[in-house]
């Protein structure tokens, strides 16, 4: 019942989908109509400028930090994994809301936001690999996919052998195949050469 509960807080925070939001309000454009289609920060960069994008990257990431938040007030910051299940309700919310047609983002900037909030180390060790790749190749959806799956793997060297270690291992693996589920329209274009690198902006016609 608590992992239930915790997974519709993470729900309620998650839909407040950023970019389908600002889209609308500051330039009366679905999002998902333009560049790559996805309503998340990646592409309101690419569509709706730089500082627009910053902005969607960090307030879906404080979304995600406030669902932590708000569980931990709950039920205890010592219970991760139950921090986690809010995690995991975000991206659900994030990805699948209900007022877009279950049509939302990919759900990276959320989990960003989620591993920052219940622990730092793994927010590191996943995220710099992940920034090094997004500096030297360009791609947001590379690092965004090394990011995920490293997740996985940090948490069981932190993680594994204490309570809920198992469960918690899935649960992170949980991002994992759920971004690569998001991702697959990006990971056809890497193949074939077509995804669009970071800093080439799409342009609205009027
Ligand atoms: O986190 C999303 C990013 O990895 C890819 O975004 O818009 O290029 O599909 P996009």
């Amino acid at each position: 019942m608590e992992r239930i509960l915790c997974i519709i807080i993470g729900y309620a925070l998650g839909c407040i989908q950023t970019a389908y939001i600002i889209g609308k309000l500051y330039k009366k454009i679905d999002i998902r109509d333009y560049g790559s289609g996805n309503a998340g920060a990646t592409n309101a960069m690419r569509v709706l400028g730089m500082r627009i994008g910053v902005l969607t990257l960090a307030v879906d990431a404080l979304k995600a930090i406030l669902a932590v938040v708000v569980t931990a007030l709950i039920f205890g910051y010592d219970n991760k994994y139950l921090l986690l299940y809010a995690g995991i309700g975000v991206v659900l919310g994030h990805n699948y809301p209900f007022y877009m047609k279950f049509k939302g983002g990919k759900g990276v900037a959320a989990t960003l936001g989620i591993v920052a909030a219940v622990d730092f180390r793994l927010l590191l060790l996943a995220g710099i690999p992940a920034l090094l790749l997004l500096l030297t190749l360009k791609y947001m959806s590379v690092a965004s996919l090394t990011f995920v799956l490293l997740l996985p793997i940090v948490t069981a060297i932190f993680y594994l052998k204490g309570p809920h270690g198992v469960e918690m291992v899935f649960q992170t693996l949980f991002f994992t195949v759920s971004a690569f589920w998001r991702h697959r329209g990006n990971l056809v274009r890497l193949v074939r050469g077509t995804e669009v690198k970071m800093g080439q902006k799409v342009k609205i016609e009027d």
